[in-house]
């Protein structure tokens, strides 16, 4: 990959150099992506001065023009990553795409996570079998990552748990600024560990509890927003599908059809490419509908939650 040593950028000496890295922003590529007040506020360093800063890392990762041709060969990579749901994989267009981010919206005990944790034993297939061949990061900020499941689904799908635990590299967050310490981080991280899928759940949660009230709404959003174009960056930069899951938010004013939105409001909305809604079916099945997205049509798939993880649910 590129250079990645700060100190090459123009106007960065060693002691900016550390004070950059300490607040998580390790490459280059991160200081080009986060938005300059950001990076003044989490290093303390003059504004004036990070906008040079920011500009000289711009110019090194080469943020301008390319043909639409380019992109059309960039997107001729795109690798889908099997849910293990016959079903699912038809409602997303054959699996979890990459370049793109896909978010999975539910109340509790709709089955995110466990749609998370089968992903990510899929994702280290190999390609031939559904998979995208790499390492996993799973940012958990609920504490619900039970690795004594993960270890069951690789054994119902005859991997070897042991293996595909070791696969899976897990940050714990434990509030919203943690969170964002680590996406800064996964610029870092995700080339390094041959990572090829990274899931956040859930994105919002954090957010939700720390900026209550009205008062605290537009700053919340913009946190939200530059975590999510961050990731948008990574999916794009290194060939990979960001997952992430969305928790629901009562409307009271809505008096016909489902009362519950998804949380994050525009922000959330306008940020993921796929948008997918969880609800529980009968006999504990579980029904997912793609809400929005720039190319797959609205429709509905039914799946089951399993010793396999997910797999297909019959009408
Ligand atoms: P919140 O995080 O609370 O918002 O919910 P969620 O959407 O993440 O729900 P989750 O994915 O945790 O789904 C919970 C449901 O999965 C439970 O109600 C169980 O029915 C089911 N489940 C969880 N673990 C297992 C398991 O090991 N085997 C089976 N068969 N089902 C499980
Ligand atoms: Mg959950």
């Amino acid at each position: 990959m590129e250079n990645n040593d700060l100190a090459t950028l123009d106007g960065v000496g060693p002691a900016m150099s550390s004070k950059l890295k300490s607040a998580g922003l390790t490459t280059i590529e991160a200081i080009a992506v986060t938005p300059p007040k950001e990076i003044a506020e989490k290093t303390g360093i003059g504004f004036n001065t990070v906008l040079n800063i920011a500009a000289a890392a711009r110019k090194s990762v080469g943020v301008g023009f390319i043909t639409a041709e380019e992109l059309w060969k960039k997107r001729q990579n795109m690798l889908k990553c099997s849910i293990g749901s016959k079903n699912l994989n038809e409602l997303l267009g054959g699996g979890i795409e990459t370049q793109a981010m896909t978010e999975f919206i539910g109340e509790y005990g709709a089955g995110k996570t466990q749609i998370c944790l089968t992903l990510s034993v899929m994702a280290q297939l190999p390609v031939e079998k559904g998979g995208l061949n790499g390492n996993v990061v799973y940012v958990d900020t609920e504490g619900t990552f039970i690795p004594e499941r993960i270890f069951q689904i690789a054994n119902a799908l005859e991997l070897d748990p042991h293996e595909t635990l070791g696969h899976i590299f897990l940050a714990r967050a434990y509030n919203s600024s943690h969170q964002c310490l680590i996406t800064d981080h996964l610029f870092k991280f995700c080339p390094e560990n041959k990572i090829k899928l990274v899931i956040v759940d859930s994105m919002i949660g954090h957010f939700r509890g720390e900026y209550v009230g009205r008062e605290n709404l537009s700053e919340r959003q913009q946190k939200l927003n530059s975590q999510l174009h961050k990731l948008l960056r990574i999916t794009e930069a290194f060939n990979l599908p960001v997952m992430v899951t969305n928790q629901v938010q009562a409307n009271p004013a809505q008096f016909f059809g489902d009362p519950n939105r998804p949380a994050g409001g525009h922000v959330m909305a306008h940020a993921c490419t796929h948008r997918v809604f969880l609800r529980k079916g009968g006999k504990g099945t579980r029904i997912a509908r793609v809400i929005d997205s720039p190319y797959l049509p609205e429709n509905t798939a039914r799946f089951k939650i399993t010793e396999k993880g997910v797999e297909d649910a019959q009408e």
